[in-house]
């Protein structure tokens, strides 16, 4: 019999440093499928290649680069932080080589190249539901306190535009930066303010830090309402913020609470292969983006054309332990539905319990 053709897909997160939180769930994400679904689509075979970019952008260039010319893959995937797949994208264009989106949330990221697809959400798509709660919720005056850069951007103007539309005010927008953030005096000023609410957004792997500050300072205690994107309470790190975060509102695609059986089955076997580690939202989009690229292989029978590999993915539609997603065709984004969540505890430990939901979501930013 002949050998069997090999399809590699570079996957490259990251592992160490102070993102390695995010690479090491896409990874546990991406290997979960494998191991439920198999190597073998469309009569090929399927290698995982794992790279670490350390979370620096040059470093995420470089082994694209590698993957592509050396490797010869057929998939990029992964991508941390917004300026790592920033970076990739003059050479995925270059090469013609589909790159899947698990993490990275900036909107306009999706715009920078025709070879990204993303499965893992954008800011303003969670924040505009958030924005909704909010001003419903008796929210009247604001502070926002982001980490300053694309994603942060984006959650406090999609945040300030909604809110302020439907007659809200947001009095302050504060950014910390993203290296080696310093919350405490950035919350001091926001509870110096005295706003209704404090909307909040880091990116996952800072979120503990953040959130130890938070509850120092005793915001609650204020008579602030400390909300923000599912991104601060994550799933990976909740258990250990402490009970003083039970109430927390956040908005998000994924919990790993989410009420189904594919999802219950999901948490389970995660679990089971990874004994200390619960499955957060950048796990979930490690296991769907490895969906996407087998369903792509399967439509395109087995053959790896990265141009007909995006097209096959446009308007793909599949139930993710998310609940519902597909690939908006026209602007290779994710659509899902967002949860309005609030912090709860279940057998001993914290979870985001989903307690309304906004079906279908776009990113609001594409044109
Ligand atoms: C980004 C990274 C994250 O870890 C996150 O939770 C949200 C956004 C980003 O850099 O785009």
């Amino acid at each position: 019999a002949a050998a069997q053709e090999v399809v590699k897909i570079g996957l490259i997160a990251t592992l160490t440093g102070p993102q390695a939180a995010s690479g090491r769930q896409k990874v546990a994400g991406a290997r979960l499928f494998m191991a439920q679904h198999g190597n073998k689509v469309a009569g090929k075979t399927i290698e995982l290649i794992v790279k670490d970019d350390t979370g620096v952008a040059d470093q995420t260039r470089r082994i694209a680069q590698e993957l592509i010319v050396n490797d010869k893959v057929a998939f990029l995937a992964g991508f941390s932080l917004t300026p790592l797949a920033l970076a990739v994208a003059p050479v995925i264009t270059q090469a013609k080589v589909p790159a899947i989106i698990m993490t990275a949330g900036t909107s306009v990221i999706t715009e920078r190249s025709p070879y990204f697809v993303r499965v893992s959400f954008t800011l303003p798509q969670q924040t505009v539901p958030l924005a909704e709660w909010a001003a419903k919720n008796g929210v009247k005056t604001a502070v926002s306190l982001v980490s300053d850069y694309g994603p942060g951007i984006d959650t406090q103007d999609a945040f300030k535009q909604r809110l302020e539309e439907r007659g809200g005010k947001v009095v302050e927008q504060i950014k910390a930066p993203l290296a080696n953030p310093e919350f405490a005096p950035f919350l001091q000023r926001a509870k110096d303010l005295k706003p209704d609410a404090l909307l909040l957004f880091v990116p996952a792997p800072t979120a503990g830090s953040l959130m130890r500050q938070v509850v120092d300072r005793d915001l609650a205690g204020a008579g602030i309402k400390v909300i923000g994107t599912g991104d601060i309470t994550d799933d990976d790190q909740l258990n250990s913020m402490g009970d003083a975060v039970i109430g927390l509102i956040t908005s998000h695609f994924y919990s790993a609470a989410h009420d189904s059986p594919l999802n219950k089955k999901f948490v389970a076997e995660f679990k089971q292969a990874n004994p200390n580690m619960r499955p957060n939202f950048i796990g979930v989009s490690g296991y769907d983006g490895m969906y996407a690229m087998y369903e792509a292989l399967k439509k395109t029978d087995g053959k790896t054309d990265g141009t007909a590999l995006v097209e096959a993915m446009k308007g793909m539609k599949w139930e993710s332990p998310r609940g519902m997603m597909s690939i908006d065709p026209a602007t290779r984004d994710v659509i899902q539905d967002v949860y309005i969540r609030k912090v709860e505890k279940k057998d001993g430990e914290l979870y985001n319990i989903e307690f309304d939901v906004v079906k279908d979501v776009k990113d609001p930013l594409h044109k």
